[in-house]
C-alpha cells in the first residue's frame, strides 16, 4: 500500500519534529485569529478572577491545531495538563482514577471526546458540573452511593465529529470553538516559521507553493515541507524554491489544490461510477476499500470547503467545479446530476 502524504494521524517520525515545531503559546500560534482572540478573553478573565478556565470544546478537521491549543492553554494558565483520548478510557473506573489524580486548576485534555462510552460519560457529567465523583460502594441491597469531591479542573475536549457527540456532554462545555481551514497568508506564515526552525533554506515562492498545497491544514503543510526539503536536498542544492516544491509535490501526486490521489479517487468515483451522486460516503469508502472515517474526517471536509461536494439528504453530490477540476464534462443534458439512485 502506498503511504499517503495526507493522513489523519501523526506518524512516528513526526512526533519528534512536531515537538520542536509545535507552538507553545497562543501568540506563537498563527492564524485562527478570531478563535485565539476569544480564548485570550477567556484566559484573561479566568486569571483575573483566579479561577480555573471553563470547560472548552474544540471541533474541526484533523491537523488544524486542536491538540496544540490544549497544550498552549496549559502553558498560558501555568497549570498541569493530562492528555488522554476517548477510546483510551474504557471503563468508568479508568476515568475516576484520572479525575482523582488531578490537581486544582489542571487541564484534562480528552481527544476524540465523541468516542467516550456511555458509562464513562455518566461519570463525567457530575465531574464537570459539580466537581464531584459519584461512586457506588458494595453490591446488592447493602450498596450505597457516596460522593467524592474533586479538585476544580478544566476539561478540554477535542473532536472531529461534533455531530456524534451526545447533547448532554456538549451542553456541559462552557465554550465551544470551531477550527476552520487556514487562509493562505496564515499557511505561509506557518510554513515560513517551520522552515526557519528546521533550518531549511526556502525562497518566498517556495513557501507559497508549499502553503498553497497544504489544503489549509498546518499538519499537511508541515509534512509536505519535509518531503520537499528531502527532494531539494537530493535533487539539487537543498534550497527549496518554487520549482523544487512543484516537482516534489508532482512526484507525491499532490495537485495544485492540494488534493492527493485518494481525494481525486473519491471525486472520480462519484462522477464516473455514481453519475455525480447522490451517493453515501460509506458506499464510496467501501468501493475504494477505505475507512469511512478517513473519508469523512480527512477527505470530505476539504472537498466541501472547495465547493466540490454538496451535502444532500440522500448523499453527496459532485458539483460543476468538481467536474471541471477532474476534466470531466458536466452533464448539461440532465437537470442536475443525481439521476443515479443509490441502491439502498
Ligand atoms: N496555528 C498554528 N500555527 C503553527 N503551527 C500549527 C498551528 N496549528 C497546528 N500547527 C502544527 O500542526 C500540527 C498539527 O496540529 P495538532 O494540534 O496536532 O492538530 P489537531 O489536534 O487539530 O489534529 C502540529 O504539529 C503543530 O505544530
Ligand atoms: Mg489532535
Amino acid at each position: 500500500m502506498t503511504e499517503r502524504a495526507i493522513s489523519p494521524q501523526g506518524r512516528p517520525e513526526e512526533v519528534v519534529v512536531d515537538a520542536a515545531l509545535r507552538p507553545r503559546t497562543l501568540d506563537e500560534m498563527l492564524g485562527q485569529d478570531r478563535l485565539r482572540e476569544n480564548l485570550r478573553i477567556l484566559i484573561d478573565a479566568a486569571r483575573a478572577r483566579k479561577e480555573p478556565l471553563d470547560h472548552v470544546l474544540f471541533y474541526g478537521p484533523p491537523g488544524l491545531g486542536k491538540t496544540t491549543l490544549a497544550h498552549a492553554l496549559s502553558n498560558e494558565m501555568g497549570v498541569g495538563l493530562k492528555v488522554t483520548a476517548g477510546p483510551a478510557i474504557e471503563r468508568a473506573g479508568d476515568l475516576a482514577a484520572i479525575l482523582t489524580n488531578l490537581r486544582a486548576g489542571d487541564i484534562l485534555f480528552i481527544d476524540e471526546v465523541h468516542r467516550l462510552g456511555r458509562a464513562v460519560e455518566e461519570v463525567l457529567y457530575p465531574a464537570m458540573e459539580d466537581f464531584a465523583l459519584d461512586i457506588v460502594i458494595g453490591k446488592g441491597p447493602s450498596a450505597r452511593n457516596i460522593r467524592l469531591k474533586l479538585p476544580r479542573f478544566t476539561l478540554v475536549g477535542a473532536t472531529t465529529r461534533l455531530a456524534l457527540m451526545t447533547a448532554p456532554l456538549r451542553a456541559r462545555f462552557g465554550a465551544v470553538y470551531r477550527f476552520d481551514f487556514y487562509e493562505l497568508d496564515a499557511m505561509e506564515a506557518i510554513v515560513g516559521r517551520a522552515a526557519r526552525l528546521l533550518q531549511a533554506p526556502i525562497t518566498p515562492d517556495g513557501v507559497t507553493e508549499v502553503a498553497r498545497r497544504g489544503r489549509g491544514t498546518p499538519r499537511v503543510a508541515l509534512r509536505l515541507l519535509r518531503r520537499v526539503r528531502d527532494y531539494a536536498q537530493v535533487r539539487s542544492d537543498g534550497i527549496i524554491n518554487q520549482q523544487m516544491a512543484h516537482e516534489a509535490l508532482a512526484l507525491l501526486e499532490i495537485d495544485e489544490l492540494g488534493l492527493d490521489a485518494l481525494d481525486r479517487q473519491v471525486i472520480g468515483r462519484i462522477i464516473r461510477d455514481f453519475r455525480g451522486g447522490p451517493v453515501g460516503l460509506e458506499t464510496i469508502a467501501a468501493s475504494l476499500s477505505e475507512e469511512p472515517d478517513t473519508i469523512m474526517d480527512v477527505v470530505e471536509p476539504y472537498l466541501l470547503q472547495l465547493g466540490f461536494l454538496d451535502r444532500t439528504p440522500r448523499g453527496r453530490v459532485a458539483t460543476r467545479r468538481a467536474y471541471e477540476h477532474m476534466g470531466e464534462p458536466y452533464p448539461e443534458s440532465a437537470e442536475q446530476p443525481g439521476l443515479f439512485q443509490e441502491g439502498k
